[in-house]
């Protein structure tokens, strides 16, 4: 088993929260915490460009943001001194993990060769990840899509990571050109698995306590990540770990509620009246996208004229907590 993923005293894999730019803000990742369950998160990339100024770059990561639970950060950019430096500050800001993008689509700001672009030049990415690997002494992982626009490079992408001395490599199977269809190739992530010597964390498509299951025995992946699972639903992470304890876990209303008022404190202060409602409604999107009672509700959502984030809440509050008996939501009198 690995030091850096242990497994809970009930042989639950080592549970990580999925870094994800724009919906997985510091407001999610605070709601999320409220509610708990998972080991680990990843902050969404940090963009090193070229002639980027490090200092400034690090200073929006805050290594205890949702403390106890530790977040790593994730760097993003293909200059090698770059990503050096800034791990190194990163590194001096109090992280347990650094972990490097590549699977990122775009690469507007950090330049050629970042994100899923690494996965085109195997021999690149391995440079790149070295630099970081050799910058600092906390343990440097990579998050990694199964290849650009095919696989055709996927062995020598996972070796060339492997060899460059990460610690463990987390994989999404798609490639880059897939974006988010079709379904995630855990064949793949089985493959992977066979190959690397170092641990896999397995990622894509877990939705419920079912996927999660499948994946690890489909996979023999050695621990999970999870994004839009758990803005779809919250307590997955908990409902995992319920499976490995044997002890039921009933999520309840008053837990939801704290998600969502830690959420609304949480946005930014410049975030405001429209905008944040706006924000609102991206969440409540995904939420009510888990199961089909709630999803004839979406579109009343969705399609709120309120401009007051206040409003909006006490009135899509409603409609969900009408329906949460349908996910096994215990209800409580609040
Ligand atoms: C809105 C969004 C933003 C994302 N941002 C990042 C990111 O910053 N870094 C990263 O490595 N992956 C990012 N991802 C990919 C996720 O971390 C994850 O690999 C992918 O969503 C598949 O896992 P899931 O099916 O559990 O969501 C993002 C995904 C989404 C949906």
């Amino acid at each position: 088993m690995s030091t850096l993923l242990p497994r809970d005293t009930n042989g639950c894999p080592f549970l990580i929260l999925a870094p994800m730019e724009g919906v997985g803000d510091l407001a999610f990742r605070k709601a999320m915490a409220s509610i708990g369950g998972f080991d680990e998160a990843v902050r969404d990339f940090l963009r090193v460009p070229k002639n980027g100024h490090v200092k400034s770059l690090a200073s929006v990561y805050e290594p205890n943001e949702l403390a106890p639970i530790p977040l790593a950060a994730q760097l993003m950019g293909s200059d090698l001194e770059l990503m050096g430096e800034m791990a190194r500050e990163i590194e001096r800001r109090g992280a347990t993990r650094i972990d490097i993008n590549c699977g990122c689509p775009s690469n507007t700001v950090t330049g050629k060769g970042a994100g899923s672009s690494l996965l085109k030049e195997p021999g690149f990415l391995h440079e790149v990840a070295k630099s970081v690997v050799k910058a600092v002494s906390i343990p440097v992982t990579l998050k990694m899509r199964s290849g650009y626009e095919d696989i055709s490079l996927f062995k020598e992408n996972l070796l060339a990571a492997e060899e460059s001395g990460v610690r463990y490599i987390t994989l999404h199977p798609r490639t880059k050109v897939e974006g988010y269809t079709p379904p995630a190739r855990w064949d793949l992530i089985a493959e992977a698995k066979q190959l690397l010597k170092i641990p896999l964390v397995g990622n894509g498509d877990i939705l419920n306590v079912q996927d999660a299951l499948l994946m690890l025995k489909a996979t023999g992946c050695d621990a999970l990540m999870i994004g839009r699972g758990s803005i779809i639903n919250p307590f997955i992470f908990h409902e995992i770990r319920s499976h490995f304890s044997g002890v039921p876990f009933h999520s309840r209303w008053e837990d939801l509620l704290r998600y969502f008022n830690v959420y609304l404190a949480s946005m930014p202060p410049e975030v405001v009246g429209k905008a944040r409602v706006s924000r609102l409604k991206q969440l409540f999107g995904f939420f009510f996208k888990g199961n089909a009672a709630l999803l004839e509700k979406r579109s009343l959502i969705l399609t709120s004229q309120s401009t007051d984030p206040n409003a909006f809440f006490e009135f899509a509050l409603p409609l969900l907590k009408e329906n949460m008996q349908l996910r096994g939501c215990k209800k409580t009198k609040t």
